[in-house]
């Protein structure tokens, strides 16, 4: 079933001149805790609107842990390279860090969940 979904969405995506095939299914379970729009009220996690070029802990209705307040402190903002390294590996990147979800190891789930976030 998954696989004719695949199909589906990559033959539509074809017929389109710029769109790359993306699974934007991948972005689901992240659902439980981020929203993709503002205006989606509390959830246990920041919303992730516009994250790519946005400053780490940029969601000003979240309270984010100190290690996250740190990094925007410091001037880091969300490059497509570090939201890739931050899913792979959170604890590496901001230890102590609050976002419990296990490391995305998979490179292709990380370019689907960057393509879902808005990016390429
Ligand atoms: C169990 C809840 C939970 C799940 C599931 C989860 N996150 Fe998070 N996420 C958080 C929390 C909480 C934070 C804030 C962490 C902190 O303050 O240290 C966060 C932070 C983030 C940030 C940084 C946001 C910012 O404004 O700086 C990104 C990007 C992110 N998550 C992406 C994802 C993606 C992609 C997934 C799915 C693979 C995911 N998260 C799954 C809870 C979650």
């Amino acid at each position: 079933m998954r696989f004719w979904i695949a199909v589906a969405a990559f033959v539509a995506a074809a017929g389109s001149a710029h769109a790359q095939p993306c699974d934007r299914q991948a972005f689901e379970p992240c659902q439980a805790c981020h929203a993709l729009t503002k205006d989606a009220g509390i959830k246990p996690g920041p919303q992730l609107a516009g994250v790519i070029g946005r400053p780490v802990a940029g969601d000003p209705a979240f309270d984010y842990s100190p290690a996250l307040r740190a990094a925007r402190a410091k001037g880091d903002v969300w490059t497509r390279e570090r939201i890739d390294l931050f899913l792979a590996d959170t604890e590496a990147m901001y230890p102590g860090g609050w976002m419990g979800s296990p490391p995305v190891r998979d490179a292709k789930l990380r370019a689907d969940l960057l393509c879902a976030l808005g990016g390429r």
